[in-house]
Parts: structure tokens; C-alpha cells; sequence
């Protein structure tokens, strides 16, 4: 690789002090000044010096110098009364304490055998480390000790693109050794509202079938960061723009009714929506038989698939519940059975349709109303627990729901009209409880 170019950027050390909170910020200062005694340099490096040059608030302290990083890991968890642990495959290590953990990484060097593969790695100079990064803005570091402490190494312009707003990868390669980097390039394309740099677009477009190449679980890892945007319906729709949703799965797909649910989700829920709403909202969009490859194929938790094949699932159900004949009842027994993401996804999906009203009555009201009367009110009356009692709790809370009785009073006398074989019981199906 070409000389490293160092920028003097006064504002950062800054920055970054004003950035951390107490604990970090004292463990940060005694590793740095044991990596001063030892003439050792670290850097910070990776997405905390771009978010320190956009100005965000809050930092990820990732750490580098050159060399093992063991010697410095085990001074500092003396000095601060933590902890530290080693991690062989890549010669990073770990310091933690009550109130703070600082990864310190080994600057290595990358080569991946195969496309998709995990790369080789042996230690390396902190050039090589920046070198074998995604984007050229991810790959800049500002050194915190030493005699070059406060100075940014930025050898492949990310300043510059940081000011034009581009995410540009380093190398004609990138896509083809780690695909997940086109998830991540969209990620910060629509995080920062930057453009990806033109040449950089036509690669990723030329690359996008070496998705194939990625594990399932790495492909989930990064699918669900982008979910945990703030608007990760901006990266969906830019993914379905590139062709990148149909190269993961052919089904797979986004639309603009699809980033309205998005929006409405976040309107709605006061902690931000979980991922497996997200997930159900996209399962809304698919048939059971490509919801469930896609489930395999992002090696999605039993939770998360529930969510995105539920909602594949629930699609056939909307006919039925736009019917104008059927009771809540019936509802909330149909919908007791299917994952509540799913059936929050098509509430937000189908919220103009008479089967979306019935499925927001169903979350707001339906689903929490009880009977009176429980099972020890039975026993009292006569009824020996049982099956029965289940059949007639059940029966009690149908007729609340459907406005047979609205008292305590009614609920007893439809009891005695049961005990006196005047009104039947309906018995559970398959799957109610
Ligand atoms: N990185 C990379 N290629 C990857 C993953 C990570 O080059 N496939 C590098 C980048 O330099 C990145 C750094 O490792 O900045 C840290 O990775 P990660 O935490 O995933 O990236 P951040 O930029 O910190 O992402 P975010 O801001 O979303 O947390």
C-alpha cells in the first residue's frame, strides 16, 4: 500500500474526551498511559474516528496497536482492578471492569482464501490493518499515545469522503472477499444519507451474487443491524433498488406500502418495534413454503422464524376475518394460535381493511378480556375441575366477548343454565388451550 498520509485534526482527542463517560473514560486513560511507559502507540480506530469526524454523540472504543496486546491487557486490569481475557484466533484482548470493557485488537493483516470465507490473519503494521478494511471512511486511525498522539492516519482519503459524503470501498475485491460488506455499505449509505461512490456501486451490483457465499448466520447478523437502524425501511427499500433482497432469496422483497407499515410501527410501539416485527412485516409479503426457506437460509432463531412464517401464514386467514358474520370470539380464538408479531405485522399491514380493524381490536381489547368468574367460582358452583372447567371458562369468556354478558351476574346464571343441561358446552379444538 501507498505512504500513510497523517492529518492533524486538533478537534478530535476533544471530541473523543467529551465522549466518554467516567468509567470508560479512566480505564481508556490508564491503558494509554501504560502504553505510553511500554513506547507503544494505539489507536482508536474503525467507526468511533468517523463518528468522532461526523460529530455523533456516542463512541465504540475499538482499540489497535501493533503487536500481541496480552502484556498491555494484564498491566491494565492490574492498574484498574478488572479483568482481562485473551482471544488467540485473533490476538485481541479484553479488559473489563465493573463500569468499562476496552477491546485492545492486534494490528493484523487479512487474506481470504475463498470468497465468503472467514479470513487468515497474522499480525501486521496498523497501515496493513486500515488496509484490509471495508470503506475508506472505516478506515482511518487516530492515534491516542505516543509521539504521534492526536494525529489521524487516513491513507485512503475517508476525510474526503467523509466531506463528499461517500461510502467507497478500498479495493476492487471487497465485495468478493467479505459480501456482507454490501449490507454494510447500505447501512451507512442511508444512516448518514451519503451516496455510495459510484465505481463502488457497479462492484457491489457485479458482486451481489457472492452473497451465496455468506453463512447464514452472517447474513443474519448483518440483515438484522440494518433492522436496527433508526429507519431501516431507508436501507430495505435502497437493498430492493440494488437487487440485494432478491439476491438473498428470490421472494424476498420491499415496497413502498411495506416502509409505510415500518414507519407506523415505530408510531405505534414506544420502545422501538423488536426485529421479529420487522421480520413479520416482511413475512407479510411471502408464501409459508419462501418464508420458510428464507427462515433456513438467514438461520433465523425459533422466535424470528415464528415471526417471519407466521405472517407468511396468516395471509390466508384475511379473507375470513373481513367477513362481517364472524364473532370476536372466533377471532381471538383463530388469532391465539399464531405468533403476536404476525399478527401485529398484518394489523399495521392491513390497517384500512375490515380484516386489519379486526385485528387491532384484537390487540388492543380482545386479547386481554377474562371472564368474572374463575376456576376456583366454578368449583364453588358445582363443577369439578376438569376438562369441563377449561370448556366453561372458555365459554364464559366467548360470551363476554361477544356481548352475551357484560356482569358477574350473567356469568353466573349462564354457569347454572350449564349446569341444568340448558346450554351446552362447546369442547377445545386441536390447540387451544
Ligand atoms: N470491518 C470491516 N469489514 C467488515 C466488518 C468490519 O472492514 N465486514 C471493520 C470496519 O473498519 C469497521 C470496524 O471493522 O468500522 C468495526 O466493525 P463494526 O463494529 O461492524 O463497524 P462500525 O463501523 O463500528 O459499525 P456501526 O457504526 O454500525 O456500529
Amino acid at each position: 500500500m501507498g505512504k500513510i498520509g497523517l492529518t492533524k485534526t486538533a478537534n478530535l482527542l476533544p471530541r473523543l474526551r467529551a465522549a466518554l463517560s467516567g468509567g470508560i473514560a479512566q480505564a481508556l486513560e490508564t491503558v494509554l498511559r501504560l502504553a505510553d511507559e511500554e513506547g507503544r502507540t494505539l489507536y482508536l480506530v474503525g467507526g468511533g474516528v468517523r463518528d468522532l469526524v461526523l460529530g455523533r454523540g456516542q463512541v465504540d472504543i475499538d482499540l489497535v496497536g501493533e503487536g500481541a496486546m496480552r502484556p498491555l491487557a494484564e498491566a491494565a486490569a492490574a492498574a484498574l482492578g478488572g479483568r482481562w481475557v485473551e482471544h488467540r484466533t485473533f490476538g485481541t484482548a479484553t479488559v473489563e471492569g465493573q463500569d468499562f470493557r476496552l477491546d485492545l485488537a492486534m494490528a493484523r493483516a487479512e487474506r481470504y482464501a475463498r470468497p465468503g470465507a472467514l479470513p487468515r490473519v497474522r499480525a501486521a503494521s496498523i497501515g496493513d490493518d486500515l488496509a484490509r478494511r471495508d470503506f475508506t471512511i472505516n478506515a482511518m486511525a487516530l492515534a491516542l499515545c505516543g509521539r504521534q498522539r492526536g494525529q489521524l492516519l487516513d491513507p485512503f482519503d475517508g476525510m474526503g469522503d467523509i466531506a463528499r459524503g461517500l461510502v467507497r470501498v478500498l479495493h476492487d475485491r471487497s465485495f468478493i472477499d467479505d459480501a456482507t460488506r454490501i449490507l454494510r455499505a447500505v447501512r451507512y449509505e442511508t444512516r448518514f444519507s451519503f451516496g455510495i461512490e459510484q465505481k463502488t456501486l457497479a462492484l457491489l451490483k457485479r458482486d451481489l451474487a457472492y452473497l451465496d457465499t455468506i453463512s447464514g448466520a452472517r447474513l443474519q447478523h448483518d440483515l438484522l443491524r440494518l433492522l436496527a437502524e433508526d429507519e431501516p425501511e431507508k436501507g430495505l427499500l435502497r437493498c430492493q433498488e440494488l437487487g440485494v433482497l432478491a439476491a438473498i432469496h428470490k421472494a424476498l422483497r420491499f415496497d413502498d406500502e411495506l416502509a409505510a407499515a415500518f414507519r407506523r410501527a415505530r408510531r405505534a410501539g414506544q420502545p422501538p418495534p423488536q426485529p421479529e416485527l420487522y421480520l413479520a412485516l416482511l413475512g407479510t409479503r411471502l408464501s409459508p413454503a419462501d418464508a420458510e426457506a428464507i427462515a433456513l437460509r438467514l438461520a433465523l432463531s425459533k422466535r424470528q422464524r415464528q415471526a417471519l412464517e407466521g405472517a407468511a401464514d396468516l395471509t390466508q386467514l384475511l379473507p375470513w376475518l373481513s367477513r362481517s358474520d364472524i364473532r370476536p370470539s372466533q377471532v381471538v380464538e383463530r388469532l391465539a394460535l399464531h405468533p403476536l408479531p404476525a399478527v401485529q405485522a398484518w394489523a399495521l399491514v392491513a390497517s384500512q381493511s375490515p380484516g386489519g380493524e379486526k385485528l387491532g381490536h384484537y390487540l388492543e381489547q380482545w386479547r386481554y378480556v377474562k371472564p368474572s368468574l374463575d376456576g376456583r367460582a366454578l368449583a364453588r358452583l358445582g363443577i369439578a375441575r376438569g376438562p369441563l372447567t377449561g370448556d366453561v371458562l372458555r365459554l364464559l369468556k366467548a360470551a363476554r366477548l361477544d356481548g352475551q354478558t357484560s356482569s358477574r351476574q350473567q356469568e353466573l346464571e349462564l354457569v347454572r343454565a350449564v349446569l341444568a343441561g340448558r346450554v351446552e358446552v362447546p369442547e377445545a379444538k386441536a390447540g387451544e388451550q
